[in-house]
């Protein structure tokens, strides 16, 4: 089975970029990681990249005239690599620029920490925490011009009834994402999903699988 090639977006300590990098290693996870595409030029993903002897790209936004630009330089950075799935963990930037949209509609992934449409946006764990939400969870969707707006493709609940404080939320929903990652990306290597508008299906036995 051939792999599925992907970049990594991330801008902070990169926990779930880890975890990927640590499946494909496995042989767990049947993707290769071209490159990983940072804006902070501190974020600790640039370390397990160099573990990893993954590529690094830096791009901050400081170095570009407007957001169009930074994401251009993406959308080029992705086509020189022929990256066929864009996956974004923890990078905390939204994706505007169109083209880089359109190209890549249905093949730009993101986590978020909380099970969408509840709690979008940077502090979801606060969030569902001072709500005294009982249950959250992680949700991986497609990503679209919207903040965390995009299909749903995988969502997992988490119970946070016992939790003290946003920490603990975070915690609890993080180990689930590092595990849940890995396996949504590789069901994207064997073709396991068709999307419809906002209905992502799995499908078992996917003929049209591209990676299969
Ligand atoms: C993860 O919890 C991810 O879901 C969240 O940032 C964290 C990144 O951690 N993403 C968002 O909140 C996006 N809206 P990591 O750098 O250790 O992977």
């Amino acid at each position: 089975m051939n792999k599925i090639k992907i970049a990594i977006l991330a801008s902070g300590r990169g926990s779930n970029f880890e975890a990927i990098a640590k499946a494909v290693k496995d042989g767990t996870c049947h993707a290769q990681i071209m490159v990983l595409i940072t804006n902070k030029p501190d974020a600790g993903a640039i370390k397990i990249a160099q573990n990893y002897k993954i590529p690094v790209e830096i791009v901050e936004r400081k170095s570009f005239a407007n957001r169009d630009g930074l994401d251009l330089k993406i959308k080029s950075i992705l086509d020189q690599n022929k990256v066929e799935l864009v996956v974004l963990a923890g990078y905390m930037l939204l994706i505007k620029n169109k083209s880089l949209l359109e190209k890549y509609e249905n093949r730009i992934i993101n986590i978020h920490p909380s099970l969408l449409p509840a709690f979008p946006g940077e502090s979801a764990q606060k969030d569902a925490f001072e709500y005294g939400a009982k249950i959250s969870g992680l949700t991986i969707h497609f990503v679209n011009e919207t903040l965390d707006g995009g299909a749903i493709i995988y969502q997992e609940a988490v119970d946070i009834s016992e939790c003290e404080n946003e920490y603990d939320v975070a915690r609890e929903i993080i180990t689930r994402e590092h595990s849940a990652y890995a396996k949504v990306i590789d069901m994207f290597a064997r073709g396991k999903f068709t999307t419809e508008g906002r209905r992502v299906k799995y499908v078992e036995n996917n003929k049209e699988g591209k990676h299969e």
